[in-house]
């Protein structure tokens, strides 16, 4: 096995690609540099009609993916050292951290949840880890699971050319990035700051820093405060 190797498990295996397809996650598809297999849950279904899922026990609304159908889902994926993950909003929260620590490993193994949700025991007996990509419901895993891989494969050497390191992004730095400008030099009577354009590369890095701050205070008090506790005690950059 080459690369960063993705199982998507899932009901809906013709919405992949999709979005990963194109663009720089689909050139790395195309290089090898990372490769994307379905598995169709419904082909471990039970009986005539391969049925995947069943009324919660205790009653109530909607359906659950039954334990036994997808552990022969998860089952059919050969073992390796890949961690396995349940698309779920109850999940551990994604972060960039958690992305960089999934791209240097070997690769990943999702499974999408639809329905109600996923029978326990199935989560327990395959050691899933449940990953959320925000507190908001999805109608399926699907997508969050695109989300989690584009997230992923940016990171891959090879994917991103020049921009690979991303070190100035927002969640490298703990803050927001600062503003960004390009030509015309003027639009609709906006002009650009001038300190852009003066050539002093300090006095840009720390205009560029005292914005970072800004945004953040204003828009993310919560990452402000934990970059103001991992920085205190630092002088200021002259
Ligand atoms: N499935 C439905 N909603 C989700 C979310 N917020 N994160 C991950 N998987 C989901």
């Amino acid at each position: 096995m080459t690369g960063f190797s993705a199982t998507v498990l899932t009901l809906y295996p013709e919405m992949f690609p999709g979005p990963l397809g194109a663009s720089l996650s689909g050139k790395g598809l195309d290089k090898g540099i990372w490769s994307l297999e379905t598995v169709q849950i419904r082909d471990f279904g039970e009986g005539r009609h391969r049925s995947v899922d069943d009324t919660p026990a205790g009653g109530g609304p909607g359906m659950v993916l039954r334990a036994d159908v997808v552990g022969r889902a998860l089952d059919s994926v050969a073992a390796d050292d890949r961690p396995r993950l349940l698309m779920s909003p109850r999940g551990r929260p994604l972060t960039q951290s958690f992305v960089r620590e999934l791209a240097t490993g070997p690769g990943v193994v999702i499974l999408c949840g639809r329905f109600e949700g996923v029978d326990e025991r199935v989560i327990e007996g395959r050691d899933l880890v449940e990953v959320s990509i925000g507190d908001y419901v999805l109608s399926g895993g699907e997508i969050a699971a695109a989300v989690v891989l584009d997230a992923i494969v940016r990171l891959l050497p090879g994917v991103m050319g020049k921009d690979a390191s991303g070190s100035e992004e927002s969640f490298e730095t703990g803050l927001l990035e600062y503003p960004h400008y390009t030509r015309p030099q003027v639009w609709e009577g906006r002009g650009i700051p001038e300190v852009l354009t003066s050539g002093d590369h300090g006095a840009v890095a720390r205009w560029r820093r005292e914005r970072s701050l800004e945004v953040t205070r204003a828009r993310r008090p919560d990452l402000s405060r934990a970059w103001e506790a991992a920085h205190a005690g630092e002088r200021p950059k002259k």
